[in-house]
């Protein structure tokens, strides 16, 4: 066999990372002209390994994150000490036995999460072309660049905090503004934390400096043209989604197929489906509230509860008699530890989407024309929370009161409002249509992708 291009893809070690680039990655085989190397940490590679099928498209690599084996890494902190401090080096060696393995498939490309900035200054020493890759939405990125021109302007603090008068940044008339504390990388209650994110987030920024010349990015232009017109880098080629014929292929965690026979036997549109990701948790009491909004709205509902989902890591205790009453038997409700997403949210039973914002599960609500009710955490999430409401119109905030408690009432409400909206609907099912329109035959994502797959095409010698 001849010189083909070999891409290698490298995503940040987390869910809402791997999932997006992984999906690229498929695309990017499907073309047929390359060869695609997905590389994860040993411990994204055996979770995935023990809850997918295997794939037989691309071939999936692994890496030491630096921490020792018997780590469960939930100290975020030490895990990015960690990737920075040793993940080059463990990536130069796994590109230096690939290239030696087979001439004829040397790595030719690396596309990498742009969290991981400093793996795209590794390309060139092989002389492969480097990709960075952006997970969020294109605004999302774009105050992420922001961020030196704010600081040296005096606007923001070091730490990433408004100061003066102002209470927001804005970019655009077109974007809606970050209002103070709800930018990607606020975290108002944690100082240490929020100086972690802004790190990550100056990591991307690094990137989009680099030489690399491409920044795709998973959205598309007819969804936030003004945003991808900021950057003349960034290259539009969402939404990414799964395959509708193909399993899910993504999933670090087992998926409960039962809730889709669950939803075949509910009336349509009436579930509300709710789910947080991978990484949002909730304190004991918000979550009691949260179990007695949805009881008193009546509505079905089927809820994505992870056994990591308490702030103390604690075991999750719902109201007294709520499993007996709402979720036994033909009751109202069913709870899941993790859900086949994308199948539930195209499935006709669901109606309407409890969300924390992350940018997949926003791109996969918009996708299947499902309306919002937003419950932002943090990083990105108040922003996308800020488009479905304010600029797409096709969702309704859940407010906190003066607690910063989310009120069973005010669940209750809100469920009650958009059950009602047959705006929002309509507004979702018109941003739906673009979508579809977008990765279609020549539309805006689909001839962007082919732009880049052209390029590749060249540079493969
Ligand atoms: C993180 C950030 O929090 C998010 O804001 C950022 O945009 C991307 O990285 P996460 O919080 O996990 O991601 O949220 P999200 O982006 O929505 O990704 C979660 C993924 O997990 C989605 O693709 C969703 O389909 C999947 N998922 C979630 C399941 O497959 N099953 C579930 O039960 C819940």
């Amino acid at each position: 066999m001849g010189k083909r291009g070999h891409v290698l893809a490298i995503p940040f070690p987390a869910q809402g990372h791997v999932t997006p680039l992984l999906k690229l990655s498929r695309l990017i085989a499907s073309h047929g002209h390359f060869k695609v190397t997905f590389v994860n940490t040993h411990f994204i590679h055996n979770k995935l390994a023990a809850s997918t099928d295997p794939l037989d498209d691309v071939v999936l690599a692994s890496i030491s994150d630096g921490l020792p084996d018997d780590s469960d890494r939930t100290d975020a902190f030490e895990l990015w000490e960690s990737l920075n401090s040793t993940m080059s080096a463990h990536l130069t060696e796994l590109i230096e036995s690939i290239n030696a393995s087979n001439c004829d498939e040397k790595i030719s490309c690396i596309i990498a999460d742009v969290t991981l900035g400093w793996v795209l200054e590794i390309a060139p020493r092989f002389g492969a072309e480097s990709v960075g890759f952006n997970p969020t939405s294109a605004a999302s990125f774009a105050i992420i660049l922001q961020i030196p021109n704010l600081i040296h302007q005096g606007k923001l603090d070091c730490d990433g905090n408004l100061k003066g008068s102002e209470n927001y940044v804005r970019l655009a008339d077109e974007i809606p503004a970050w209002r103070k504390d709800e930018f990607g990388w606020s975290f108002p209650l944690d100082l240490k934390t929020q100086k972690l994110l802004l790190e990550c987030c100056l990591s991307g920024e690094k990137a989009a400096r680099s030489r690399s010349n491409w920044l795709l990015c998973n959205t598309f232009y007819e969804l936030e043209p003004s945003a991808c017109d900021l950057n003349p880098k960034l290259l539009p080629i969402g939404p990414l989604l799964a395959s509708k014929t193909r399993a899910s292929c993504s999933s670090l965690c087992v998926e409960d197929m039962s809730c889709i026979r669950w939803l075949d036997e509910r009336a349509i549109a009436s579930v509300i489906y709710v789910s947080f990701g991978s990484l949002a948790v909730l304190s004991g009491r918000q979550l009691q509230e949260l179990a007695l909004g949805l009881e008193l709205s009546g509505q079905p509902f089927l809820w994505v509860v992870r056994s990591n989902f308490t702030i103390d890591g604690s075991k999750v205790e719902y109201p007294e008699g709520f499993l007996e009453r709402v979720c036994g038997g033909r009751g109202l409700g069913k709870v899941v530890e993790w859900a086949p997403q994308e199948r539930v949210l195209s499935h006709p039973s669901v109606g309407c989407f409890l969300s924390h914002c992350g940018w997949n599960s926003t791109l996969e609500g918009l996708a299947e024309a499902v309306p919002f009710l937003c419950w932002p955490y943090f990083a990105d999430q108040y922003h996308n929370q800020s488009y479905i409401c304010d600029k797409w119109k096709v969702g309704l905030r859940i407010e906190q009161d003066g607690d910063g408690i989310r009120s069973r009432d005010e669940v209750k409400k809100k469920i009650e409002i958009l059950v009602g909206d047959d705006g929002m609907r309509v507004n979702a099912l018109r941003l739906k249509e673009i979508a579809k329109k977008s990765v279609g035959q020549e539309g805006s994502s689909f001839v962007n992708f082919h732009r880049f797959i052209d390029h590749l095409m060249v540079y493969k010698g």
